[in-house]
């Protein structure tokens, strides 16, 4: 099975933690339909760790825990899928999840066939409590080649947040997506760390296996299991523009039933959702790069263009997504000029740029990209080439 875009959806961990159950999952199902975010694209509704007893049954399989999912998975999975909808859940390659509930280490074909009789479309794999007698890469491969033969299609969806260099080997276990960062929190540090860690290894992403930046925070507002300080709304907007500027999957992790309004809209912009669901999902490149800020060697990696990325990926239809993103703590006019997107003097062209926040158009002035951005916001541009 092969997928041809990141996922779209909601994940129960980052607000619900152990606190998951089915009235959560199925309430969040009706939510997405309802609401307009299974227009939008939100298609996965995915059940995090601790969803099961803490004992294997006699067989040998993995226990829904009876009070959190009384009526069992099929239910809720049959449910979900009443909605149009795909149902997404979790288990880990080491011995324990890293909640320390049972997990698939060793069980890997048997918990396969569960996952299909369930109706389970989409497996998240975690990578704790490994055993250190072999290699992570031996565990994916494991679970891949497991879910390959259970005869459902299901999304694989890597979580070894980047160890014993992920990025080398994902890619030939059968992995959809792998997760290229740390957990996420919370907090626009988190935001900002993801962020910057992720410039550093944009050129792994692509079709059939995609770099998963882990859920957004956007709507939890310093409320939930991974909460911290929240962001404001401004910093959501960063937050979420980066993601889809990278082309990660967007998966939901804040509760949708009561979230505000503002974080609603930032989760259904169009504009940004088109830009990271391209079809022909290219990386961005550095605007302007002087320097090799890949290069951990460089004296000058911890630089601006860690602290302003201006970043522009190349689209199926011959549009540009241009983003200028200020992590740093004060307002900064920031600049690229149109010959480092590929449009010299000579040619005649220039791009008329829609801002996804806005819908504004503007052209650039003496061939020159400029914008005062405040601190930890960002302006993002969907470009057209048109004539001078
Ligand atoms: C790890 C993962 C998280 C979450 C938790 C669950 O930390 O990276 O996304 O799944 O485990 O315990």
């Amino acid at each position: 099975m092969v997928i041809n875009r990141p996922p779209m959806g909601w994940n129960s961990w980052n607000t619900f933690g152990e606190d998951i159950n089915e009235k959560v999952v199925m309430e969040t199902a009706d939510f997405i339909v309802e609401n307009g975010f299974k227009e939008a694209g939100y298609e996965y509704v995915i059940i995090d760790d601790c969803w099961s007893l803490r004992e294997r049954n006699e067989k040998g399989e993995l226990v829904p825990d009876p009070v959190k999912f009384p009526h069992g998975m099929k239910y809720v999975s049959d449910y979900v899928h009443s909605k149009g909808l795909k149902f997404g859940m979790y288990s880990c390659a080491g011995t324990m999840t890293c909640a320390g509930y049972p997990s698939s280490y060793d069980h890997e074909f048997v918990d396969a066939k569960c996952f299909a009789e369930w109706g389970v479309d989409y497996l998240k794999y975690d990578f704790c409590f490994r055993p250190t007698t072999t290699y992570g890469h031996i565990l994916y491969k494991r679970m891949a080649l497991a879910l390959a033969n259970c005869g459902r299609d299901i999304v694989f969806a890597a979580c070894s947040w980047g160890a014993e260099n992920t990025k080398k080997w994902i890619k030939e276990t059968g992995a959809h997506t792998w997760r290229s960062t740390g957990d996420i929190n919370d907090s626009w540090q988190s935001v900002k760390m993801l962020a910057q860690d992720q410039l550093k290894v944009m050129e792994y992403n692509g079709q059939g296996c995609f770099n998963d930046m882990d859920m957004l925070i956007v709507g939890m507002n310093g409320k939930g299991n991974v909460a911290l300080t929240g962001c404001t709304v401004e910093e959501y907007k960063t937050h979420f523009a980066f993601w889809a500027m990278m082309g990660s999957p967007l998966i939901i992790g804040c509760d949708l039933r009561s979230a505000d309004e503002d974080s609603l809209k930032i989760l259904k912009n169009k504009a940004l959702i088109d830009i990271d669901q391209d079809e022909a999902y290219r990386q961005p490149f550095v605007l302007n790069a002087f320097r090799d800020f890949k290069n951990e060697n460089d004296p000058l990696y911890e630089d601006e263009q860690l602290e302003i990325p201006v970043l522009a990926r190349f689209l199926s239809n011959g549009d540009i997504a241009i983003g200028l993103f200020n992590f740093s703590d004060s307002d900064r006019n920031i600049s690229a000029t149109m010959d480092s997107l590929g449009i010299g003097e000579c040619t005649g062209k220039t791009i008329e740029m829609t801002d996804a926040w806005t819908g504004e158009t503007v052209r650039p002035v003496n061939a020159t990209i400029r914008k005062n951005v405040a601190a930890h916001s960002c302006v993002v541009y969907r470009a057209k080439v048109v004539d001078l």
